[in-house]
């Protein structure tokens, strides 16, 4: 123990002197301990000088002791200076256990603020999924029904159309189609929050879905002039996954690398094939995303550009939602990314194994000759 610890230890003890607890018979038995380990001293030291000069243990004897040895008179006061010492010590120790026992009270109170505010919480978060289950839901019946009278006019099942109602039917139909979109991606995400989302996986040809993918967002790429170079393998093994929603994760990955990026530059989609699995990458030359936020972009409403900009649009959902398939599947997705350099995604699904294809004749002979 050094001086620096000790010294607080002297303080303490001082100040507990001043204490009146310390001397404090009633509330204080650390006092009465301390006086009744000092009484032997004075019986014990007179005792053995009795005892040295040969005299009988008697009161005379201590009393004649007393005036020839005036040092017995510090003895006898041995039993109270150890009663101050222990007193004080007791004091010490009470203080410092009431102090526990303050701050354990207040932790408890604390833990219970803490529950009660967590309660309070888990009900607000499912208070606002059964919300988004409903809004979803709600939207989508009025949805079906403007689309299905938008194709009533576009198929002239109304009357001719003049050319600039034509236009504006086809502006209507890009907003259906956005809001047809955004809201699927509503059911999904309160779907996945109640882990209800469930997927139907079989041996899937993934050359067939990037192609249909790249397909549907050939449109969106050409208008940027934005080169998708597709670098897989014609002899890429079978996937085990659900087809729809693995077309959904090539979807919401390859549209952020062709809204991310500016024109007139090149996205790719590359594969490396594992012992067990295909790792897929998804690499654009866009705006990047910066190292701070990359372990919150697959949160779910979570927008690198604050919600006050919305230069790019979209509501945060396709990374999450994707990652939630990726999960279902049981693969993992990350990302590597530079700002004003890139993105790159990666992300990891099973392969097609024998035990998977039992009874399934389509994909029997695919993923056997190329497993
Ligand atoms: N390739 C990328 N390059 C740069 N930033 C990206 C890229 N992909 C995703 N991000 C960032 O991650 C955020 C979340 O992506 P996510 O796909 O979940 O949402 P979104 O594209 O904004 O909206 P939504 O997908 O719902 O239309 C994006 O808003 C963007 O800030
Ligand atoms: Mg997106």
């Amino acid at each position: 123990m050094n001086f620096q610890s000790f010294l607080p230890i002297v303080k303490e003890f001082i100040r507990a002197l001043g204490n009146r607890r310390t001397y404090s018979i009633r509330n204080n038995c650390y006092f009465i301990f301390g006086v009744l380990w000092g009484i032997p001293v004075p019986i014990v030291t007179s005792g053995m000088c009795l005892y040295h000069r040969n005299l009988v243990f008697s009161l005379s004897n201590i009393a004649g002791e007393f005036l020839v040895h005036p040092i017995q008179f510090f003895f006898l006061l041995h039993p109270l200076l150890f009663g101050i010492v222990f007193g004080a010590m007791g004091t010490v120790r009470d203080e410092k256990e009431k102090q526990r026992l303050d701050f354990q009270n207040s932790l408890v109170i604390l833990n219970k603020e803490l529950k009660e505010k967590n309660n309070a919480l888990q009900e607000l978060d499912k208070l606002k999924d059964d919300f988004l289950t409903m809004v979803s839901h709600e939207l989508w019946s009025p949805l079906t029904t403007v689309k299905g009278y938008v194709s009533l006019l576009k198929e002239k099942k109304v009357g001719e159309l003049t050319q600039k109602q034509k236009d504006i039917l086809t502006i209507t139909e890009e907003q259906i189609e956005h809001l047809d979109r955004l809201i699927a991606d509503l059911i999904d995400i309160s779907e996945i929050e109640a882990g209800k989302l469930k997927i139907v996986p079989e041996c899937l040809d993934v050359n067939k879905v990037v192609e249909k993918t790249i397909g549907s967002l050939s449109q969106r790429a050409l208008e940027k002039n934005i080169t998708l170079e597709n670098r897989l393998s014609p002899q890429l093994p079978y996937i085990w996954a659900d087809s729809r929603r693995i077309t959904q994760v090539f979807t919401n990955i390859l549209g952020n690398a062709i809204k991310f990026t500016p024109d007139n530059r090149k996205v790719s989609i590359d594969a490396r094939v594992m012992a067990d699995s295909i790792e897929f990458s998804i690499e654009d030359s866009g705006i990047g995303i910066p190292q701070a936020q990359l372990a919150n972009i697959f949160e779910k409403f979570y927008q690198v550009d604050s919600a006050a900009k919305r230069r790019y649009g979209g509501c945060g959902l396709g990374l999450g939602i994707a990652k939630s398939i990726i999960e279902l599947h049981q693969g993992r997705i990350w990302i590597e990314s530079k700002v004003n350099e890139g993105s790159k995604f990666f992300f990891e699904i099973r392969k097609c194994r024998k035990k998977n294809i039992e009874g399934k004749q389509d994909c029997l002979l695919s993923s056997l000759t190329q497993a």
